[in-house]
């Protein structure tokens, strides 16, 4: 180890605080790498207190440079691996290091789902103090599975414009021509991107690709791709754009739907937060009478036309926020899905859930530790029936989490 005086906040008296003291005059020390944890860092421990690592693998034994000390916990950086943890491999991607893009390609594809699965279940014990029935697992292709990507563009210093991520932590522009994660025609796409952007480009663009190779993108640039594309998924044909909301892995996409539709059958259902109809459209063969809402007006748009396109007419969009449509629900709700994005339910919308009451209440989630928040709430009311964990972000440590829940009488 080797020392380096820098300003930190010792945590608390004791042996914690003593280890704090310590750890603030080193810079430089040797970890074991205990497990991942949300978000998809690895853990480890000087003396008790945790120390974040990114692209760290369990069983990791490293020379870690510490970045960031605070009261209780610290983050650090590889310095060296001195000896790998079972299923460390070389990154594939040639950008890795310096990408932001992905947290988590020195794992192996196959062990990603697993490490993943553990912290979300961690994540909910801990947040939520939620002990659950084990999850069902899943995951499809690692590689070459993602519809959607949010690019960064820039004036490139030799005159053409620069197009990529941006690196890890900050907002410096990596420049990418491939991108191995998307679907093959958003990774085509990629290649002869900057070629084709004015010299002062969008800074950001959105790419989203549909079947029959087709792809689109937002902003309109004279001479892209723009508009609506379509995807089938299972019985239904879906139009959306790459301004809209959509589901990132396109193998996993008639998973995801069975995962939070189920087989259960009712009068009526509704679909809160529900981008351009994916689940609603699913629910209308299931439910006499579906409510869907959405607040942004152009899916709520593209939501009307999939329902129309798709010959449903049992269908109704409300474009209003959930916070005010639960406010007003029009009629008797049998079965509720929620789809929030990563910021959970609001307060409003727990409560507005829980005076509708719904026998049958399904939480679609991105983000575990809302999720653990939200279901604290509602776990008075409703007891987890199964629930299921999907990987719809490998190479990153994102997960997909699909819980299904009753009333608890
Ligand atoms: C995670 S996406 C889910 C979309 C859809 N369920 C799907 O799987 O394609 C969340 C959606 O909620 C919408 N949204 C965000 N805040 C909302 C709110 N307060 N009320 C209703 N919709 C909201 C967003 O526009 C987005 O389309």
């Amino acid at each position: 180890m080797t020392g380096a005086g820098s300003p930190v906040q010792p945590g608390g008296d004791g042996r914690r605080g003593q280890a704090a003291q310590r750890l603030a005059h080193l810079e430089v020390i040797e970890v074991t790498v205990e497990k991942l944890v949300m978000g998809g860092d690895g853990l480890a421990r000087y003396e008790g207190i945790p120390i974040f690592v990114p692209r760290a693998v369990p069983g990791d034994r490293l020379r870690i440079r510490l970045t960031q000390r605070r009261p209780d916990y610290a983050r650090a950086e590889i310095v060296e691996v001195l000896e790998a943890g079972p299923g460390r491999r070389q990154p594939p991607c040639e950008y890795f290091e310096r990408c932001g893009g992905c947290d988590l390609q020195q794992i192996e594809d196959d062990l990603q789902p697993r490490l993943k699965a553990a912290a979300v279940v961690e994540t909910l014990r801990r947040l939520g103090r939620l002990e659950l029935p084990p999850p069902e697992v899943v995951a499809g292709e690692a590689w070459a599975y993602r519809l959607r990507a949010q690019l960064h563009a820039a004036a490139g210093a030799a005159g053409r414009p620069e197009v990529g991520y941006f690196a890890r932590g900050s907002r410096t522009l990596v420049g990418v021509d491939r991108c191995p994660i998307l679907v093959p025609e958003l990774e085509n796409a990629l290649g002869d991107l900057a070629a084709g952007l004015p010299d002062e480009p969008p800074r950001r663009l959105d790419l989203a690709a549909g079947d029959a190779a087709s792809w689109t993108m937002a902003p309109v640039v004279e001479g892209m791709p723009r508009g609506p594309v379509e995807l089938v998924v299972g019985e239904h044909t879906l139009r959306y754009d790459a301004r809209a909301f959509f589901q990132s892995h396109r193998g996993l996409l008639p998973r995801l739907v069975e995962a939070a539709v189920g087989s259960w059958r009712g009068d009526h259902a509704g679909d809160l937060y529900a981008g351009v109809g994916l689940f609603t459209l699913a629910l209308a063969g299931r439910y006499r009478q579906v409510v869907a809402v959405e607040s942004d007006p152009a899916a709520a748009r593209y939501a009307r036309i999939n329902a129309r396109r798709n010959n449903l007419e049992a269908i109704e969009i409300l474009a209003l926020r959930a916070e005010t449509a639960l406010a007003r629900w029009p009629g008797p709700c049998d079965r509720l899905l929620v789809d929030p994005p990563r910021a959970g339910l609001s307060r409003q919308v727990r409560d507005g859930v829980l005076a509708l009451r719904p026998e049958r209440l399904t939480y679609v989630s991105c983000d575990p530790p809302t999720l653990a928040r939200d279901l604290r709430q509602l776990t008075g009311a409703y007891r987890v029936e199964s629930w299921t964990l999907l990987d719809l972000f490998p190479q990153t440590g994102h997960m997909e989490a699909v819980v299904q829940m009753v009333g608890a009488g």
